[in-house]
């Protein structure tokens, strides 16, 4: 049988402006409502390489130099395997056919931004490659949502809305652009690093924890679709303001029906609370809202601003001495494929 060549992805991750958390199906990945984000630009990135053998016994991957063992000592790099043999198959490879992934991330391991978005975006886009699929974005999004939820929205560049869907099998639970990412250029998202250390519930725990025992939680499918309708509309007029207040918003109640989950989850620590302040104390200052933070499932703040405010936002990050390091983004264009070749 004929090996299919080696390739290269790059993919970048997003960050959540309308967040996803609870799924009405946890194999698939489908979640109780849409969300909503922007797609960072190439700075962080996740660079994957994907070669073929007939000649080993299973699919090898590592990451950051680290052996992935894709089994069920982790749920997401399972649902790797899984998404990996449905695309072989896809391209009529045989169960001999094994791929070996080798994945580097530009951000640091457990910086509370998603490796699993850009890295299964990145796989995803270089296994159509390889194989020579040529499979539509959404389907490419499907596969991604298959391996993370939030991956299928690192398949497109600018801002990405990712419909919920109806259907059982999730044929219809896929990601768009709404707006390319020359629609906003003045948007920017800061990334301020207070801890690296890996978070005690991992998001894909998380996610059922809290669908399942938070009475607060009920609230979030309905509110987080009206959210979205906002957001689209604010975007659409480049309204900061309102952008940013139902930024902090959604992220105050997603963290709510975490804390609210039992046993509670809280991804928020004492410097993110301290960000927090900083941020509606500048705002108070300003008379407007200039700057907007948002948390996924960690406590590293992501601070959307524009460019004219940045000096000020990146002067308060760097006066909290529980910031290590920032990571600033435009909004980013979406996967490619790339002449590098990552080595083992
Ligand atoms: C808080 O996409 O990591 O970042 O589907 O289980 O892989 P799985 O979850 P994941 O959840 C991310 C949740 C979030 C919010 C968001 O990105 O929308």
């Amino acid at each position: 049988m004929k090996i299919p060549p080696a390739k290269t992805a790059v993919a970048t991750p997003n960050i959540a402006l309308i967040k996803y958390w609870g799924r009405r199906d946890s194999n698939l990945n489908l979640p109780f409502n849409s969300s909503l984000s922007m797609t960072l630009d190439y700075s962080l990135n996740t660079v994957t390489t994907v070669s073929f053998s007939d000649k080993i016994a299973s699919h090898r991957m590592t990451i950051d130099g680290k052996v992935a063992p894709l089994d069920q000592r982790d749920e997401k790099l399972l649902k790797t395997g899984i998404v990996i043999d449905e695309m072989l198959r896809l391209g009529g490879y045989g169960k001999d056919m094994k791929v070996v992934i080798v994945s580097k991330n530009s951000f640091p391991g457990g910086a509370g931004i998603a490796s699993s978005a850009s890295g299964g975006a990145a796989l995803v886009y270089a296994l159509n490659e390889s194989l020579d699929l040529e499979l539509e974005p959404r389907e490419l999004s499907i596969l991604a949502r298959k391996i993370s939820g939030s991956a299928c929205r690192s398949m497109f560049g600018g801002l990405v809305m990712w419909k919920r869907g109806r259907r059982k099998d999730g044929l219809d639970s896929y990601a768009e652009m709404i707006f390319d990412s020359s629609h906003w250029t003045d948007l920017v998202d800061v990334v301020a690093i207070v801890s690296e250390e890996k978070k005690s519930i991992s998001s894909s725990e998380g996610h059922d924890i809290t669908s399942s025992t938070s009475p607060l939680f009920k609230v979030r499918p309905k509110l987080a679709e009206h959210s979205i309708s906002a957001a689209i509309d604010f975007v659409k007029r480049r309204d900061f303001q309102g952008l940013g207040e139902i930024v902090m918003r959604d992220s105050n109640n997603m963290h709510a029906a975490m804390m609210d989950s039992w046993p509670p989850i809280m991804y928020l620590r004492d410097p993110s609370r301290e960000i927090i302040d900083g941020i509606e104390e500048l705002n108070s200052d300003e008379g407007r809202i200039v700057a907007a933070y948002t948390f996924d499932a960690g406590p590293n703040p992501h601070i959307l601003t524009q460019k004219s405010h940045l000096g000020k936002v990146e002067t308060l990050l760097n006066k909290s001495r529980s910031v290590k390091k920032l990571l600033k983004s435009v909004t980013g264009r979406g996967p490619k494929i790339t002449e590098e070749v990552l080595q083992l």
